[in-house]
């Protein structure tokens, strides 16, 4: 994708405004959180109804009802040039119950399968954000030829313009909105962005300007780039955009604030990170973690399907439990307190 972007161009006019979105700018803390979950939780229930319809689409639910073919025998039967996207394909449906798999390893269909979908609660609902799974699962189809296809556009390097607009959804603002109120965030105050994007520094500066410090660390030069021009113009001096993956960054600096929001399902293994960014907090500083859930919290929630998708993105690696990093944080020796806010955020205070 070229890499011309044009900050004059408005989202919201191509996208259309979201219902949402003006609820996202709610005081409510936990009324976001709850929204937040409730998206989630419905976009899983939503993409499991694409994810069926594209296995009658591919013909593979047609071959596996005619032939009962194992699973390595499947692509023999539709030939298709990636098998390791078929072979994901139906060990995902196997783990929704979609399919069985016997014992001799034959597959079939689960006839007694059913698959409900309802209105969401519009009120919790950020409809905008589908945006995000409903361009990944029309990407699915490239990967049916490989999971390199140059269709599938979707990697923070080359598609900053992409992510830019993703971005900039209702979901991920609202994230941005709990960390600064419920951390407080006041002119004066240091901050660590890992992963940061091209959104969220604006709106961070915009929070501790004009005395604050903001460090934004990202391996994407090109949505780098974007935060730079936004950030400028708040023209302040205590503004830092680095591009470098965070796993070779020095910290120096001592923060108030570490923030990481929805870059560590592309880090494995997370600990490099978690360590950098303990050591770069102040005693009594706070990290703030966010996914779009935990696994081990993630009730109701198909967390194959979220994988299965998010495996488009070659930096994609998993989601983890809450318990994994909790363990990790304890095994290198910190002492810290925790509270979870809602199924998908972390807050760890450094003692
Ligand atoms: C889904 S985006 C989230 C952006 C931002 N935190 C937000 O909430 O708007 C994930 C970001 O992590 C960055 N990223 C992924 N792996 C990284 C790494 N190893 N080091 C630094 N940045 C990384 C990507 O380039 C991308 O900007």
């Amino acid at each position: 994708m070229g890499m011309d972007i044009d900050l004059n161009h408005d989202i919201q006019k191509i996208f259309g405004k979201s219902n949402y979105e003006y609820e996202y700018q709610t005081d409510d803390v936990f009324k976001l959180i709850e929204s937040m979950d409730f998206t989630i939780k419905y976009l899983s229930n939503e993409l499991l109804v694409a994810f069926f319809k594209q296995g009658m689409d591919f013909g593979i639910y047609g071959v596996i009802n005619k032939y009962k073919p194992k699973i390595n025998e499947i692509n023999s039967l539709l030939g298709y040039p990636n098998s390791d996207f078929l072979t994901n394909y139906v060990k995902t449906a196997i783990s929704l119950g979609i399919l069985y798999q016997n014992d001799d390893d034959t597959l079939e269909l689960n006839m007694d399968k059913e698959i409900v979908i309802k209105h969401p609660e519009y009120d919790k609902f950020m409809e905008d954000y589908s945006i995000n799974y409903d361009y990944m699962s029309k990407l699915s189809k490239y990967a049916l030829i490989g999971y390199n296809h140059p269709k599938i556009l979707l990697s923070f390097i080359d598609d900053a313009d992409i992510w830019d607009i993703i971005l900039n959804t209702s979901y991920l603002k609202s994230c941005r909105n709990i960390a600064a109120k419920y951390l407080n965030l006041d002119n004066g105050d240091y901050i660590l962005d890992v992963g940061c994007g091209s959104r969220s520094p604006e709106f961070y500066v915009s929070k501790i300007y004009p005395r604050g410090k903001y460090t934004g660390i990202d391996i994407s030069r090109d949505l780098l780039k974007i935060a730079e021009i936004r950030t400028k113009r708040w023209n302040i001096g205590g503004v830092v955009l680095k591009n470098m993956d965070f796993r070779d960054a020095i910290i120096k600096n001592k923060y108030d604030y570490v923030l990481c929001t929805y870059t560590l399902n592309y880090v494995d293994p997370p600990k490099v990170f978690l360590k950098k960014m303990m050591d770069a907090l102040c005693p009594g500083g706070k990290l703030f973690i966010a996914e779009e859930f935990f696994t081990d919290l993630a009730q109701g929630i198909n967390v194959e399907l979220f994988e299965f998708y998010n495996r488009l993105n070659k930096f994609f690696r998993k989601y983890y439990s809450k318990q994994e990093i909790i363990n990790m944080l304890e095994l290198m020796g910190y002492d810290f307190k925790q509270e979870s806010l809602g199924n998908g955020i972390l807050v760890i205070e450094k003692i």
